[in-house]
């Protein structure tokens, strides 16, 4: 019971990483808000935290709206009395949309950035009081290898949300410090989650992505949630401010 009596935010929740996260959290006895912008995802993986005697609310949430977000850290707060840990999940990844920096739609790159990075930002920036007053807690960033390498060729809008989400761990890890908020983010390599389904039909491109990972396979939703509950519970207590590679060694390629 890493997580006993914390509670915990994870956006979203509903699919892929965010729902390993949530239903590890859950059997770790953490009270689970999954804030999700697709009802049916978020109810599922409420229902599924349920079924086996966890405790989890839905909240539907689009994480590029302020009004949203702020609902969904009310939610926490009137529901379960306060929120210790916050999981900054949810983003998208355009494909077929995002595109070199040339050839690249202003819509698409709005859209990503909103998603990704505002959103982060917007989850920390109402989610912050609320933690502050209860003396602490802890946020996790889920960035991507592509915000340190250029290792998803064309992708210029999903790649540079995601390295803003190295600079937004640092200086939120520092300006909070002392309010025993610790800030850090988990990097998952190439993980077989919705996100890249459709990525992955394609037998070469599966194929190449197995080969550039060191440990020779894709990554799973299961492989990286331990690592989020590790920087979520105390146990990590004396680490803010880190970037934490689940990536099967591609990175260190
Ligand atoms: N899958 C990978 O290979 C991979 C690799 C590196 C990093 N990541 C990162 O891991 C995180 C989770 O990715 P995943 O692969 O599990 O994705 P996924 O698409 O499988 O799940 C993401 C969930 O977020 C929800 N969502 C999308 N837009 C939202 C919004 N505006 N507000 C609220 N919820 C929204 C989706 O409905 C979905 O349920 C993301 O930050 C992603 O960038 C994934």
């Amino acid at each position: 019971m890493r997580l006993k009596d914390k509670v915990a935010v994870v956006t979203g929740g509903g699919a892929g990483i965010g729902r390993a996260v949530a239903e590890l959290f859950a059997r770790e006895g953490a009270r689970v808000v999954v804030a999700e912008i697709d009802a049916g995802r978020g109810e599922a993986t409420t229902a599924a935290i349920r079924h086996v005697g966890g405790e989890a609310i839905f909240v539907g949430s689009d994480v590029s709206k302020p009004e949203d977000v702020q609902a969904m850290v009310n939610a926490a707060v009137d529901h379960y009395g306060g929120l210790d840990v916050l999981v900054s999940n949810a983003a998208i990844q355009m494909h077929g949309k995002d595109a070199r920096a040339h050839e690249l739609p202003d819509e698409v790159w709005e859209r990503t950035m909103a998603v990704n990075l505002k959103g982060a930002w917007l989850c920390s920036k109402y989610a912050i009081p609320a933690m502050i007053r209860q003396g602490g807690g802890s946020i996790v960033h889920i960035a991507s290898p592509t915000g340190l390498t250029g290792c998803a060729p064309t992708y210029t809008a999903y790649s540079t949300s995601k390295g803003g989400m190295f600079a937004l761990t640092r200086i939120m890890a520092v300006d909070y410090a002392r309010d025993n908020i610790r800030v850090n983010a988990v990097v998952p390599g190439t993980t077989e989650t919705p996100l890249i389904a459709s990525l992955l039909e394609d037998q070469a491109t599966r194929t190449r992505l197995v080969a550039k990972a060191p440990l020779g396979r894709l990554g799973t939703a299961e492989d990286v949630a331990p690592l989020v509950l590790f920087l979520a519970s105390d146990e990590s207590r004396y680490c803010t401010g880190g970037f934490y590679m689940v990536d099967g060694g591609l990175t260190a390629d």
